[in-house]
């Protein structure tokens, strides 16, 4: 059966959970483009109590022990000229994967986007991350780049991908 899973912000209380998870999915190399978290515990601490809800979201989902099993954040552009575009990354963690976490932690991203006016989506996901490409698609996200040859894993070199989701209908001129 289905966990009660439940997608939330997320609180300073969270930020060992998702220091944790996040270290352990970059772990395997393939799925996400960084070793580890980028910050110390004390540095999340202190984001996750004070970042702006304008500029940043982090959103956890929670399993039936109120444990962390999902995690995305999200942010946008400060500059006015970017205003309009944000950029995510998540994470599931191996044990509750396709139960449709990651599906319901873009919601919740494209909801926070919406209600800010960011009209372009975007992310970056290496091109051996089938799961990940797979599930982006399906959401309206496509490819609109490339770097070729970007990460170097063990097994070789790999393509760093750009994919985009217009959130309020694509522009293609004007404003
Ligand atoms: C990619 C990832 C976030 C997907 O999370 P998830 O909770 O398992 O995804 P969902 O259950 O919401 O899947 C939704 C849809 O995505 C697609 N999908 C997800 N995983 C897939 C897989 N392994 N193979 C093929 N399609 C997949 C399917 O269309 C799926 O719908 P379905 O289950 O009804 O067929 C998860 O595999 C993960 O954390 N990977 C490691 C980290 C990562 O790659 N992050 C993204 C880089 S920014």
């Amino acid at each position: 059966m289905t966990e009660p899973y439940t997608v939330r912000r997320a609180s300073p209380e969270d930020a060992a959970a998702i220091i944790r998870l996040v270290d352990d999915v970059a772990a395997q190399e393939e799925w996400l483009g960084i070793d580890r978290f980028p910050l110390s515990m004390e540095q999340e601490v202190q984001f996750l109590a004070a970042a702006e809800s304008s500029i940043y979201l982090s959103l956890v989902c929670t399993g039936e022990a109120g444990s962390v099993v999902g995690v995305l954040t999200a942010s946008r552009g400060t500059d006015t000229r970017l205003a309009h575009v944000s950029r995510l990354a998540l994470a599931v963690s191996p044990t509750h994967r396709r139960h449709g976490i990651g599906r319901r932690l873009l919601d919740g991203m494209e909801e926070w986007g919406r209600s800010q006016g960011v009209r372009r989506s975007t992310l970056s996901v290496l091109a051996s991350n089938e799961a990940a490409i797979a599930l982006f698609q399906s959401f309206g996200f496509r490819e609109e780049g490339r770097f070729e040859r970007q990460y170097r894993l063990q097994h070789g070199f790999v393509d760093e991908i750009w994919m985009v989701k217009w959130l309020q209908g694509e522009v293609h001129a004007g404003v």
